[in-house]
């Protein structure tokens, strides 16, 4: 039976309201968001309701993940128009708190997946991935679902959630979706708005460096620094992409490869244009 659309913003009303969902036996999946939705995100509601009765999509622009250098008023922020997108892909219910229910004064409890959150976007964003892992842990406490999606397009904030869920004992199954490209290859992001016609058509290095490296790894190339040179060039050849990182990784551990792709690795990317940060990836299975 349907659920009447509700908007919740008090935590504990969000879960009173799950506790009776579960007690009725439905099964709940919790799409965790920061608004900005694009159709990368309605793939994931898409997912979430074809494996669960009742969806509920959180919007919350969590500013613990937000480092002292990046603007989180500049975040953009369009609830009416986040929903009006969500309704139809399949939400039944929003969690859409404010900053001062999720961060009472004086909280001062952080979680932290200390070696995943190191490497790729945690060396260059430092504090980001507790953040990350911290609202979702306390978005997961206030959903109580029995799954949660994520897109894979984030690799290591994914594999940061996975292993907190594994190493704190969340009865939550972690499910995750397959970028969603333009038709040129470019991956969906928020960001994406913040790019001029000359950075989007530059931004397609990205995708062609991960092409480039997935057809020699097909072709049987197993050198960890070929393969990185590959995905490399494209992006230099551009003058107005400035790459942030570019590795070779184990897909798993985020250990670096530097020898040879004899395992599956992830080729993961962050790539300024002018001042938006893409971020891009491919699991490379030799
Ligand atoms: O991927 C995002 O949009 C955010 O990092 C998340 C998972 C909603 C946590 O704020």
């Amino acid at each position: 039976m349907q659920i009447p659309f509700e908007v919740f913003r008090e935590p504990a009303v969000m879960r009173a309201r799950v506790e009776d969902l579960r007690r009725d036996g439905r099964r709940i999946a919790v799409v965790p968001t920061m608004g900005a939705l694009h159709e990368g995100h309605l793939a994931l509601v898409r997912h979430a309701r074809a494996q669960a009765d009742v969806v509920i999509l959180t919007i919350f622009v969590n500013p613990t993940q937000f480092g002292p250098t990046e603007d989180l008023s500049r975040y953009p922020r369009d609830e009416a128009g986040d929903l009006a997108k969500a309704r139809p892909a399949g939400i039944d219910l929003a969690f859409c708190p404010p900053a001062a229910a999720m961060y009472p004064p004086g909280a001062q409890t952080f979680v932290e997946v200390r070696e995943l959150q190191q490497p790729l976007c945690g060396a260059s964003r430092p504090g980001h991935f507790a953040g990350v892992a911290t609202i979702v842990a306390k978005l997961f406490h206030i959903t109580l679902p029995h799954l949660a999606v994520f897109g894979e397009k984030d690799y290591q904030q994914l594999a940061i959630i996975r292993r907190m869920v594994r190493d704190l004992d969340f009865a939550i199954e972690i499910a995750s979706v397959p970028i969603i490209r333009e038709s040129d290859g470019l991956a969906l992001s928020s960001r994406n708005a913040y790019l001029s016609a000359e950075q989007r058509h530059a931004a397609l290095a990205l995708s062609k460096g991960l092409a480039a490296a997935e057809a020699l790894v097909k072709a049987g190339e197993r050198s960890a620094a070929t393969i990185v040179a590959a995905a490399r060039a494209p992006i230099e050849a551009e003058s107005l992409a400035r790459i942030d990182y570019l590795e070779l990784r184990d897909a798993t551990e985020l250990t670096p490869i530097t020898d040879r792709l004899e395992r599956p690795g992830v080729l993961a990317m962050a790539v300024f244009m002018g001042t938006t940060r893409l971020i891009d990836n491919r699991v490379l299975r030799p």
